[in-house]
């Protein structure tokens, strides 16, 4: 048995989906359904008794506890977290809440749970912590990948919660030895994010004929991975890397925003073809710039080529066109999850920005 946190968000919904289908313990998946979790994601598995839902907040200690006794898990992967930046600059509470009070939390129920166990199974237990490159800050054109060793400068509350989770994850290691991993992972795309971010929003507004809003000049650069990728990459992290350890994990498939737009819309003029929109680039529109927006970012992935031998499997060219494949076959998932708060959420961020 496993605990997932956040399995019903787009990365922790990938990983529950392919550790039922590629493992044979079960899993309990924790997760508290925010506006991000969608227990639609998690469908297939409604009859399979390997898949244990369970609603509720990671800063419920009550809760936690009890369930790490009931279940008597060997691993912790920890996704929940509130994860837009955007979001994070109009409300950051929430994110000092779940990805630093939250982890906390989590932390202090596995160290209590974990002091129980004889000593293989404490040799043996895994407390893995999902987190980000942006903890590591903005990179210049010509600046090296981050590594493992790159000192941390968060810019956004977002990035400021993680990186606070991180530090906690690290003392709780050094202080108590409870065998923890975190992995910081680069920006990821493929089907069940939600159309918040930028690769889903720029295709559901392609594909519905809206605008499409790039911030500033369009040249920020991230480092794209395909959530598969992501999947395998901690599963194998969670096997096979070293407690106290951390493991950088990128797509080596840097983009500016506009390449990356401008590739979905090609795929578009592809896919739908129409009269009234010949090329879906037309649809590009400069508005104002995310405030404090990180320039760049590229991962080092090397430790874990080298320790663990992974490497991504998916180019980003037929990443991006499965990913635009699978949003065109799901409107109706898109449909589901886009409800009224997501409209009050376009008009909080977008309705102010007016064009650049
Ligand atoms: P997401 O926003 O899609 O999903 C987050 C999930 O966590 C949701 O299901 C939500 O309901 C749940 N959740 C939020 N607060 C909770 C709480 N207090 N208790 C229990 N559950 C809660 O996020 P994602 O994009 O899938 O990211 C997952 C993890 O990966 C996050 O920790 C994020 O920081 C990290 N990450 C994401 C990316 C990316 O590109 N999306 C890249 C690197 C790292
Ligand atoms: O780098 C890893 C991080 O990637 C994760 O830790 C975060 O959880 C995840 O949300 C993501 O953060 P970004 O801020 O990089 O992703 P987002 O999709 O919000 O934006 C990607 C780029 O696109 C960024 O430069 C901002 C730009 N953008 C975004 C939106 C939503 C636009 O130009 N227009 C938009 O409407």
């Amino acid at each position: 048995m496993i605990l997932v946190t956040g399995g019903a968000g787009f990365i922790g919904a990938n990983f529950v989906l392919d550790w039922v289908a590629s493992e044979k313990s079960p899993v309990a998946n924790l997760d508290k359904l925010s506006y991000a979790g969608n227990p639609g994601n998690l469908v297939s598995l409604k009859q399979d008794a390997r898949h244990i839902f369970v609603k509720g907040d990671i800063c419920d200690r009550t809760l936690v506890g009890q369930l790490l006794r009931e279940h008597k898990p060997a691993a912790i992967v920890h996704f929940a977290a509130e994860s837009h930046v955007d979001r994070s600059i109009h409300g950051p509470a929430e994110f000092v809440q779940t990805n630093v009070i939250g982890t906390f939390s989590l932390l202090e129920e596995a160290r209590a749970y974990w002091s129980t166990l004889a000593a293989p199974e404490q040799d043996r237990f895994r407390f893995l912590h999902v987190s980000t490159d942006e903890v590591y800050g903005s990179l210049g054109r010509d600046d090296p990948a981050f590594t493992e060793s790159t000192p941390y400068a968060p810019n956004s509350p977002y990035a400021a919660s993680k990186a606070a989770a991180d530090h906690l994850v690290r003392a709780y290691h050094h202080t108590y030895g409870l065998p923890t991993i975190t992995t910081n992972c680069s920006n990821n795309y493929g089907p069940l994010q939600f159309p918040e971010k930028l690769i889903p929003l720029m295709i559901v507004n392609a594909a519905q004929g809206k605008p499409l809003p790039v911030y500033g000049d369009g040249l920020n650069v991230r480092d794209w991975l395909y959530v598969g990728d992501h999947c395998a990459a901690v599963r194998l992290a969670l096997r096979r890397g070293r407690p106290g350890e951390t493991y950088n994990i990128g797509g080596n498939s840097e983009k500016t925003n506009l390449e990356v737009v401008n590739a979905i819309c090609a795929i578009l003029d592809e896919f739908r073809p129409s009269s009234l929109i010949p090329h879906h680039s037309s649809l590009i529109t400069y508005v104002k710039d995310r405030p404090g927006h990180d320039r760049r970012y590229a991962m080092n992935a090397g430790k874990m080529a080298a320790e663990l031998g992974w490497q991504p499997a998916e180019r980003f060219e037929t990443g991006l066109r499965r990913t635009v494949e699978w949003y065109l076959d799901h409107m109706d998932w898109v449909e589901n999850v886009t409800s009224g708060a997501y409209r009050n959420w376009l008009h909080l961020n977008y309705a102010d920005r007016g064009q650049a």
